[in-house]
């Protein structure tokens, strides 16, 4: 319960490499995770080399600045958001893409089923993030979870080589932790759990 309760998002990283044990170690975690048919429709593409980092990182911001400025965002702004995210990701030790393979999933003729079965692929996938985040914590290591690659699957397509199959969900930056975030509030147990109905008399 300590463990999982004092995991935090780590948003700053020292530049020291991590040792490639450690990262097995945590990538051995996120097999562990359960899956829909056990199916474990999960593939990660793990980056280190600085010039793969710095071109991941580039061409994803370049693809939020056409987002930014569609969105009316000042030019000033655009510059300054999408240069601190590709500060921070080419300055992260390590980075990994994780993907969903439906490989292994059950096929429906119907769109209402062939929708449930995705979801439960993207269900999977995310349990084995929570794995990750928490076997990283536990390695001492910090780690943040990333959304940027679900609104440009094909630049990371294009980038990483990544066949068409694989569907870019998440990045996770990894290293040593630079910082100790203070735990951002939790919704009280009440708000978010009820007993037995969620309306009384339903
Ligand atoms: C699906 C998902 C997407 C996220 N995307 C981002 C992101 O793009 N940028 C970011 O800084 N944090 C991102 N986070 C981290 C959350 O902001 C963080 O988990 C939340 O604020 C709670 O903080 P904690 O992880 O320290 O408990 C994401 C988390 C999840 C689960």
């Amino acid at each position: 319960m300590r463990l999982l309760k004092a995991r935090r998002s780590i948003r700053r990283l020292r530049p020291d490499p991590v040792p490639r044990e450690l990262l097995i170690e945590a990538l051995d975690a996120a097999r562990w995770a359960p899956s829909a048919h056990n199916a474990q429709p999960w593939r990660f593409v793990v980056v280190t080399d600085k010039r793969v980092k710095e071109e991941l990182a580039k061409s994803m911001a370049e693809a939020w600045r056409r987002d930014l400025l569609a969105d009316g965002v000042p030019e000033g702004k655009v510059r300054e958001l999408t240069g601190a995210s590709i500060e921070r990701f080419t300055k992260a030790p390590v980075l990994v893409l994780a993907c969903l393979s439906m490989e292994g999933m059950h096929e429906y003729p119907d769109e209402r089923r062939r929708r449930a079965e995705r979801i439960m692929a993207v269900q999977s996938v995310a349990a084995a993030l929570q794995n990750l985040l928490l076997a990283a914590h536990a390695l001492g290591l910090g780690a943040c979870w990333y959304c940027a690659p679900l609104f440009c699957p094909d630049v990371v397509r294009r980038v990483l080589g990544l066949p068409e199959d694989l569907e870019p969900q998440a990045l996770v930056a990894l290293g040593f932790p630079a910082e100790e975030p203070e735990p951002p509030p939790r919704k009280p147990l009440s708000e978010v759990v009820r007993w037995e109905r969620w309306r009384a008399g339903a």
